[in-house]
């Protein structure tokens, strides 16, 4: 009996990890966090992938750079200079930022998955860019504010897929 509810308990433990597996990646792209109050009790399922040592910091480095320039996009957009948000987006982020980021260095090292994230990273943001310059022409913010939720859904979907450490 007792080995019985042991099991059972075992059981109930998994399925709940489980479900909140699936519910992380139900929720993907979208506002809700639910899944961070329930962090601990989920599993980590991202590939490791192995980079030289000094790449990895390089790349953690360039990451960092990432958030702080959807920042500084945010606050063009805030501020009413889409252009000066879709320069940035497109210099720092999009397919004109591939040289920057030795991108082609890095890529020797990522299983076909991760590259691909990140292709569709630089296309988005280069997307992006040109639907900010339209804002300056139309006066329509969603489709440049949809578009920025396009890149940050590419950021969310490596992240959630691979570890460098
Ligand atoms: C192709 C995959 C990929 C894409 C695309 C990507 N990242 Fe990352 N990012 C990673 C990996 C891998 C790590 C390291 C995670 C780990 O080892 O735990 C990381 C780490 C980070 C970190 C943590 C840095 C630190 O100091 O520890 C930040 C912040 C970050 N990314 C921001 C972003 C933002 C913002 C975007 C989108 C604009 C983005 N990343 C797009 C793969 C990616």
């Amino acid at each position: 009996m007792r080995a019985f509810l042991t099991y059972a308990v075992a059981g109930a433990a998994m399925l709940s990890a489980g479900f909140a597996v699936a519910q992380h990646h139900d929720h993907q792209g979208k506002t809700d966090n639910s899944h961070m109050e329930h962090g601990a009790t989920v599993a980590d399922t991202r590939e490791f992938v192995k980079f030289p040592p000094d790449l990895v910091e390089h790349t953690i480095a360039n990451m960092r750079d990432h958030l702080l320039t959807l920042q500084q996009i945010n606050e063009a957009l805030a501020a009413g200079e889409p252009e000066k948000a879709a320069k940035i987006a497109e210099e720092r982020l999009g397919m004109s930022s591939l040289r920057l980021h030795g991108a082609s260095e890095v890529a020797k090292y990522m299983p076909q998955g991760m590259q691909d994230a990140g292709t569709s990273m630089h296309k988005a943001a280069s997307r992006f860019a040109i639907e900010a310059q339209n804002v300056g022409v139309t006066g329509e913010m969603k489709p440049a504010v949809g578009a920025l939720g396009q890149v940050m859904a590419a950021c969310v979907g490596c992240h959630a897929g691979y570890r460098l450490k």
